[in-house]
């Protein structure tokens, strides 16, 4: 039989946030061709229960599969959180051959081998947080480090309303960094698509002893690694460039601040996934 060779790798987030994952994958892996689905009409998931999280990425999965990807990086930490485990093991039995990977355990793994003194920090939503993935994920590889992670609910509206370069957010970072601070963390996980946006802010407050790890070069390094480990995957996959970015919800606030994630204007569909 012969492989079908035109197959994209899909990419999908609540929102825009994602796209700084995705270009940093394009930056390290530009030959393939990219599907992004960002669920702008209902997001923000990070204050929803697991069960809806759950649903929500359901329907992201089938619409991507539909849309012919292959492999499916669920770039979202609070859909990686909440729903990945359950999405591997029972809604993929309906698709033979096609894979759906987190950002939670390839952020983990490199953050375990970058801290010296094992106290982590983790900055997420409140579901991530909820959920103890970082924590659990954490323990499975070095049960020596110890993670303290913090709820940042204000920061994603904040951040989906324009107002990153806001005074006040400086207040609130200052907020909700100080007690992880305080517990001497020598490394900064930036648990959350969106909050690679805020990494200079962050590190005004957090100062020059903590290192930051923000997701996007981490995630794109490990997939770089599973393509090789996964002849079969990659081989299917089509090599033609391509980016298509698709969004649930009106497209005029996805293309602009969704450029300033990706880092160059993109052209954005509406369309309906449920
Ligand atoms: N994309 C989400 C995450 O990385 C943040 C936005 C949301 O709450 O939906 O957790």
């Amino acid at each position: 039989m012969k492989l079908k060779r035109n197959k994209s790798i899909g990419i999908f987030d609540s929102g825009f946030g994602g796209l700084n994952i995705m270009k940093e994958i394009v930056k390290e892996l530009p030959e393939y061709d990219y599907v992004y689905l960002g669920d702008t009409a209902r997001v923000p998931y990070g204050g929803r229960s697991k069960e809806v999280v759950y649903d929500f990425v359901k329907e992201a999965v089938d619409f991507l599969f539909k849309n012919n990807c292959e492999l499916i990086i669920v770039a979202c930490n609070t859909a990686s959180s909440d729903a990945l485990h359950k999405i591997q093991q029972e809604h993929l039995k309906k698709y033979k051959n096609k894979k759906v990977l987190g950002v939670i355990i390839p952020v983990v793994e490199h953050t375990s081998l970058i801290t010296k003194n094992k106290r982590v920090g983790v900055i997420a939503t409140e579901g991530t947080v909820l959920s103890k993935s970082f924590p659990r994920e954490f323990s499975k590889l070095d049960s020596d480090i110890k993670i303290f992670q913090k709820a940042c609910p204000l920061l994603v509206p904040i951040i989906e309303a324009g107002e990153h370069n806001s005074l006040w957010t400086d207040l609130i970072l200052e907020n909700y960094l100080r007690e992880l601070i305080k517990k001497d963390i020598d490394t900064l996980v930036l648990g959350c698509t969106h909050y690679r946006i805020l990494e200079k802010k962050i590190k005004n407050v957090t100062g020059k002893k903590i290192k930051i790890i923000s997701e996007g070069k981490v995630v794109a390094d490990k997939l770089k690694d599973y393509f090789k480990r996964h002849k079969e995957i990659e081989k299917v996959l089509s090599k033609k460039g391509k980016r298509e970015f698709n969004s649930t919800d009106t497209i005029d606030k996805f293309e602009k601040l969704g450029s300033k994630f990706f880092g160059e204007k993109i052209k954005v569909k509406k369309v309906k996934i449920n």
